[in-house]
């Protein structure tokens, strides 16, 4: 990728369709290397070189919960630095992260419904960074827009960004950006992570990743699992070198110069190592209680069915709560949780159903081998139970299809548009090009978008604008079990489609929506709304 971008749009747009490859003729070798379908997940396995820790050895971490710097009537006031740590995540080794504060995960955010929550980040390490609220209703100024960066602190001279495109970038900040993020939204487990152009996948690897829970008062009368039994998981997969570094197959390893990753994992990099709160498949005791997780794939590529072994002898494994924008209707029984990356479960398990001393195992039915095991729950000590759960858990009504003002079809696929002898994924058939908006949704309309990936899996997100599924998969006619509430990421299997009834609420303004593989988003898969 040595042109800009400006110039490679040129390029391949004079060859108008003439530029189309069929799959398979690609200079990587064809459509179905690196498609790692055995494991569920689009990608290529990188192994690492580190000895890998025994699994259910490290205690869960849990990411601390960031104060407050100050607080007026209707706002925290917060301070982040993006910057270099040195942690010990495989034992005996050091890994260099690029974190929040410089852990991995960053420091957890709680919010109110309705208090505005403003972040200064300050950027201290060596390139541009972006910081997007997933799941947030967002100005579109706040919202982390891919070309909206936050340059190092004091480096306006030093030539970072220079693969070209530098002249597009839009700097809103010098080193510190206030993002304001108004939060008037239910109760939810969003997550905050990097969203820098063209390198987000290698930048959220290096570990640009955290919670921000937002708590109302509506979800705290449920008197669900509360404190220590509220547990955020962040499910991620990596692969270490020798030394213990993380390894990704950037082409330039600094991020200052060419994106993109070596060929082979143009779909996608799958690490070997899982990861939870940033423990390689740690444990953690629990009392015979409710608990409650919330689940996210934060993997830049791998996808996750979920299960527990041994299963409950009777109930469900997991009792779904919530999903990406917050409570559902009311609980949802599963025995697999699917989930893409980017999604989030809110789920209960009971551990009083199993007798205390057991083992219970969360394991990764895609996976093999290492990738098989999650993390481990050991059911320590008998608790007193202080929470429940509730038959009836938020308001929620059901769009209709008769709602839908305005149609769209997208298909995500891989063709369209190449890039030194690489075809990339589009949307449309269409690179990523910040000047060319897709759709223009009135401010408060419902449309339903039919999208469809054509070649390969696909978690699609759409920033600002929640949605429900209507229908996915083709078949049965219904969202499927692992569709419900109000989404903001939708999982497409190879071939797969959906039907989305999405309310665009809240602000005007320019928005992305793409593929939250995080290869295939900097590969170009990825376009533009604006809300009228
Ligand atoms: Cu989780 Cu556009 O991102
Ligand atoms: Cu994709």
């Amino acid at each position: 990728m040595k042109l800009s971008r400006k110039e490679f749009l040129k390029l391949s747009f004079a060859g108008g369709a003439g530029l189309f490859l069929p799959f398979g003729v690609s200079g990587c070798g064809g459509l179905t290397a690196g498609n790692n379908s055995a494991q569920g997940s689009a990608g290529a396995l990188l192994k690492s070189a580190a000895r890998l820790p025994e699994p259910f050895t490290i205690p869960l971490p849990i990411p601390p919960v960031l104060e407050p710097v100050h607080t007026d009537a209707s706002a925290e006031y917060y301070e982040i630095t993006q910057k270099v740590g040195r942690t010990e995540i495989l034992p005996g080794l050091k890994t260099e992260v690029w974190g929040y504060d410089g852990i991995f995960p960053g420091p957890t955010i709680e919010s109110r419904r309705g208090r505005q929550s403003v972040i200064r980040h300050r950027n201290e390490l060596p390139v541009p960074t972006v910081v997007h609220l997933h799941g947030g209703k967002t100005p579109p100024e706040h919202d982390g827009y891919p070309t909206d960066v936050v340059m190092p602190v004091g480096s306006r001279e030093a030539g970072h960004g220079n693969h070209g495109e530098h002249a597009e970038l839009n700097v809103i900040g010098e080193g510190t950006f206030d993002y304001k993020y108004p939060l008037d939204q239910a109760a939810a487990s969003l997550w905050y992570h990097d969203h820098r152009m063209d390198f987000t996948g290698p930048q959220v690897y290096k570990g640009l990743a955290g919670f921000h829970l937002i708590r109302d008062d509506e979800e705290e009368a449920l008197g669900l699992p509360a404190g220590e039994r509220d547990v955020p998981l962040m499910i991620c997969d990596r692969a270490f070198t020798e030394d213990g570094s993380f390894d990704y197959p950037s082409l330039d390893p600094s991020l200052k110069g060419e994106p993109g990753v070596e060929g082979e994992y143009m779909s996608g990099v799958l690490g070997d190592c899982i990861l939870v709160n940033g423990a390689p498949w740690p444990v953690l005791e629990v009392t015979n209680t409710l608990y409650r997780f919330r689940l996210l794939n934060a993997s830049n590529a791998r996808r996750y069915r979920l299960a527990l072994d041994p299963p409950p002898r009777e109930g469900a494994s997991f009792v779904q709560i919530g999903s990406d924008g917050g409570l559902l209707a009311k609980p949802v029984n599963h025995n697999k949780i699917e989930i893409a990356q980017a999604e989030r479960f809110d789920v209960i398990i009971d551990f009083s159903i199993y007798p205390v001393g057991t083992e219970v195992t969360l394991i990764n039915e895609l996976g093999v081998g290492s990738t098989a095991k999650v993390m481990r729950f050991v059911v320590a000590r008998e608790g007193t139970e202080e929470s429940r759960i509730s038959p009836k858990l938020a308001d929620l009504r059901p769009l209709s299809r008769s709602e839908a003002t305005v149609e769209r079809e997208f298909r995500f696929v891989r063709g369209g548009a190449k890039m030194d002898g690489m075809t990339l994924w589009t949307v449309n058939g269409e690179p990523f090009d910040p000047d060319r908006i897709d759709a223009n949704p009135q401010l408060g309309a419902v449309e339903l978008w039919k999208i469809r990936g054509l070649n390969l899996e696909h978690p699609i997100h759409i920033h600002l604008a929640s949605f429900q599924v209507l229908t996915s998969g083709g078949g049965n006619g219904d969202a499927g079990p692992y569709n419900q509430g109000w989404k903001d990421t939708v999982s497409l299997a190879s071939g797969g489609e959906a039907e989305l009834l999405i309310k665009f609420d809240g602000y005007r303004g320019k928005y992305v929506f793409h593929c939250h593989n995080l290869e295939h988003e900097d590969m170009m898969m990825m376009a533009n709304f604006e809300v009228v």
